[in-house]
């Protein structure tokens, strides 16, 4: 069902507690992102054995993904089993044991124990029993996904299905070519609230804007409303379409990569219908494809009024700096959009704070994401109770 088509019940946004309560915080923490799938990193990141990243999730989760000697991508909760101390504080390296900075326990990079420091396995203790606490992590397309929890579906299915054409893009043989973070004070739900609606895009973003097929979003998947009642897939396609007469989303639309990915080996047809796809992970993460670069956007919960949009963006593994792209051309859109949104959720998040903030209506026509994303938020909420403490609950 396309936009438009909404039942008539009214639409209105958020109550001011459920951007502000840490309770509220807590809860959406626990139903929705413990519980989805969620961008760990880039595969080419940890390319190497015994390389590695650590992502952080809310305030206190902090999740190590490493590549073992035998080349699998696993995961781990970043914490020690001895005393708990955390173990990696890096953001990302490259190590033969991951070695706890406290006592100096030893654990291989397949989450083993392999040594506790005059502690002796079979006496003090098991080392069997003390190994890594393991987080479900899948790699699929290049990317390396992780669950908190024990995932409720398997995810590659559900990225084919939403990814068309991904294929032509041979996703697996790119890298990241750059990364930044974003650090925005406001609510993560205000983040992806700004997110999933364009209204705002031809007035803030006249770069994008001037590029991006702004008015074609709404055909895609990005603005298609589910049926009331409807069960939300946690994955849809994120095809971002451009103006005639471009091909990359860049900010002059033309590539700022030499090199191409997969099929895309020659010069660019303009009439080319396929040149772009991706997937959006409800409600965390959007992957984009154009045929020179690739964007990645993981927005990430920190803290009730804290949210970090780490943003990735890819080349053909073989593009070289400076000889195939220019990073600072590569990240130029992106990059001003990126700091461009930023402002517009703190702005959105001043307003809310205000004792005389009061939910106003969300528009069929140009808002229909805002209004699934609320359906979803809603709905993981009701799954999953509020700690006896925090009474917390989604309300309008
Ligand atoms: Fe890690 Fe003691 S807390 S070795
Ligand atoms: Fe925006």
């Amino acid at each position: 069902m396309k936009t438009g088509d909404l039942s008539a019940d009214p639409i209105v946004g958020l109550s001011r507690n459920s951007y502000m309560s840490p309770a509220q915080f807590q809860h959406e923490l626990l139903a929705i992102h413990h519980v989805s799938w969620l961008y760990g990193c880039h595969a080419s990141e940890v390319g190497l054995p015994g390389e590695f990243v650590t992502r952080q999730v809310g305030r206190d989760d902090s999740i190590i993904i490493v590549r073992g000697e035998d080349g699998q991508v696993r995961a781990f909760a970043n914490l020690c089993r001895h005393r708990g101390s955390r173990l990696c504080h890096e953001d990302h390296g490259h190590v033969r044991r991951l070695v706890c900075p406290y006592h100096q326990w030893r654990y291989a990079t397949d989450g083993n124990l392999l040594s506790a420091n005059r502690m002796r396995d079979g006496i003090d203790l098991n080392f069997a029993d003390h190994g890594l606490v393991a987080i479900a992590a899948e790699t699929w397309g290049g990317h390396v996904f992780i669950c908190l929890s024990d995932p409720q579906a398997p995810l590659a299915p559900l990225l084919s299905a939403a990814a068309v054409g991904l294929s032509d893009y041979s996703p697996e043989a790119t890298k990241v070519a750059a990364r930044r973070c974003y650090p925005i004070a406001a609510n993560w739900k205000l983040v992806m609230e700004n997110f999933w609606e364009c209204y705002h895009c031809a007035a803030r973003h006249p770069e994008f804007s001037a590029i991006a097929d702004v008015g074609g979003l709404e055909d895609t998947d990005f603005g298609t409303v589910t049926e009331p009642g409807a069960a939300l897939s946690p994955v849809i396609g994120g095809a971002l379409p451009l103006k005639p007469g471009f091909t990359s989303l860049t900010l002059d639309g033309r590539p700022a990569c030499r090199r191409r990915f997969g099929r895309f080996q020659n010069e660019i047809a303009v009439s080319d219908p396929v040149q772009t796809t991706g997937f959006i992970l409800r409600h965390s993460t959007a992957v984009t494809y154009f045929p020179d670069h690739g964007i990645v956007l993981d927005f990430q919960p920190r803290g009730v009024d804290q949210t970090l949009l780490v943003a990735r963006w890819l080349v053909p593994a073989d593009a070289v700096e400076g000889q195939d792209y220019v990073t600072e051309n590569l990240v130029a859109l992106w990059d001003i959009t990126n700091i461009q949104d930023g402002v517009l959720a703190e702005g959105n998040a001043a307003g809310v704070r205000s004792s005389f903030y009061k939910p106003g209506p969300i528009s069929r026509a140009h808002e229909p994401g805002i209004h699934e994303f609320h359906r979803f938020c809603a709905a993981a909420l009701a799954r999953t109770p509020a700690l006896a403490s925090s009474g917390s609950a989604l309300s309008s």
